[in-house]
């Protein structure tokens, strides 16, 4: 990849969400002037951080939805990095062929097509998940994941455990993202992290951290939920969403970077995590014992960091800064009483 010179510009794909609002944040903050897309830019509450992000630096926000062709060339006008962080979320869903896969690969493709016919794109950081590299039908323990791995789309498609539609989303729309970049002739680097916590900047709290929080807020549905998070994906894997958004414009400005690399900052389980939350927070009563007697205590696998690590990428946050800086987010939005 060329330097990307003085007059730094990025456009950020989806800039109302918890993960890219905080990648906008960072780039204002670095000197990139930023344009990001929303689905409804005229929604003042979804898009509220943001105009408040506007006091940083330039941002200039534009509509678009992942499904419409030609949206994407205003917005990436003049831009040299592209950081493709939207994607289809729903995991209630009943029809997640038509609510996520499609709809994630279509954006895939939609994005890199108006790359392409861009001029001044060098390079395009793709925000795909562990749940594109670790959900698998693999038995044992002590297995390791990394870059080489994929999530077994045949499996999931076949067996359909809960929430099957949003890693095939992620791997189908990482793969197509792939073949389009060879063909191309793309520079593309795909981040891949696993579960996000950390404080979020969006008026609403995110629905991934009701899940990392459950076993805090107690919500007994969530709380299954992860636990069924750790047998279908292997672990419960945790990232602060800060060093998500570092390891991205790390990866966009280091020039030796190539292919994915997964970002994950710690691998436990439900069962670990119950004994971490219930010491640093006596006060919240996490259950620990007798709920988890039938459950793995250990976790199947770990996601292996290695690569972005040797790249040269150092994690500023650990369980506790991640689980500490939750909490307060969900006290601040009245979410947590105490
Ligand atoms: N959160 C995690 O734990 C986690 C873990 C690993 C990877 N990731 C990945 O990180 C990325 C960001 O996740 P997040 O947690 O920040 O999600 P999020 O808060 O739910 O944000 C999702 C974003 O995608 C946008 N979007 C959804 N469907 C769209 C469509 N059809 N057209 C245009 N925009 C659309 C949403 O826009 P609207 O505001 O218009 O709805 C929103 O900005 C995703 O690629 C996700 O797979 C997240």
């Amino acid at each position: 990849m060329d330097q990307i010179g003085k007059n730094k510009k990025a456009c950020v794909v989806g800039g109302t969400g918890f993960v890219a609002s905080e990648l906008v944040k960072q780039l204002l903050l670095k000197g990139y002037a930023v344009n990001t897309t929303a689905r409804n830019p005229d929604d003042r509450k979804k898009i509220s951080h943001l105009v408040e992000l506007q006091k940083l630096g330039e941002l200039n926000i534009f509509g678009a939805d992942l499904t419409e062709e030609d949206k994407f060339d205003a917005p990436i006008a003049g831009c040299q990095l592209v950081f493709h962080v939207a994607t289809p979320v729903n995991f209630a869903s009943e029809d997640p062929e038509n609510d996520m896969i499609k709809p994630a690969t279509q954006g895939v493709l939609n994005v890199l097509r108006a790359c392409a016919r861009a001029k001044a794109v060098k390079r395009v950081i793709l925000t795909s998940s562990a749940a594109a590299v670790s959900v698998n039908a693999l038995e044992g323990t002590g297995l390791v994941m990394d870059e080489n791995n994929w999530t077994d789309v045949d499996f999931l498609s076949t067996a359909k455990p809960p929430t099957w539609g949003y890693p095939v989303s992620k791997a189908l729309a990482e793969k197509a993202a792939w073949k389009f970049a060879e063909e191309n002739h793309i520079d593309l680097i795909t981040v891949v992290p696993t579960t996000i916590g950390g404080a979020s900047l969006t008026p609403e709290i995110p629905g991934s951290l009701g899940l990392t929080m459950s076993l805090i807020t107690g919500n007994d549905f969530l709380i299954n939920a992860l636990k069924g998070m750790q047998l279908l994906s292997g672990s419960i894997s945790l990232t602060h969403v800060k060093d998500v958004c570092r390891a991205h414009i790390f990866l966009a400005e280091k020039e030796s970077a190539s292919g994915r690399y997964i970002c994950c900052a710690r691998n436990t389980s439900v069962p670990e995590l119950a004994k971490f939350l219930n010491k640093r927070y006596p006060q919240y009563k996490i259950p620990t014992h007798c709920r988890f007697d039938d459950f793995p205590p250990k976790a199947k696998l770990v996601i292996s960091s290695e690569k972005l690590i040797k790249e040269g990428f150092s994690y500023q946050f650990g369980l506790e800064q991640i689980y500490d800086e939750t909490v307060e987010c969900f006290k601040c939005k009245g979410a947590l009483k105490i």
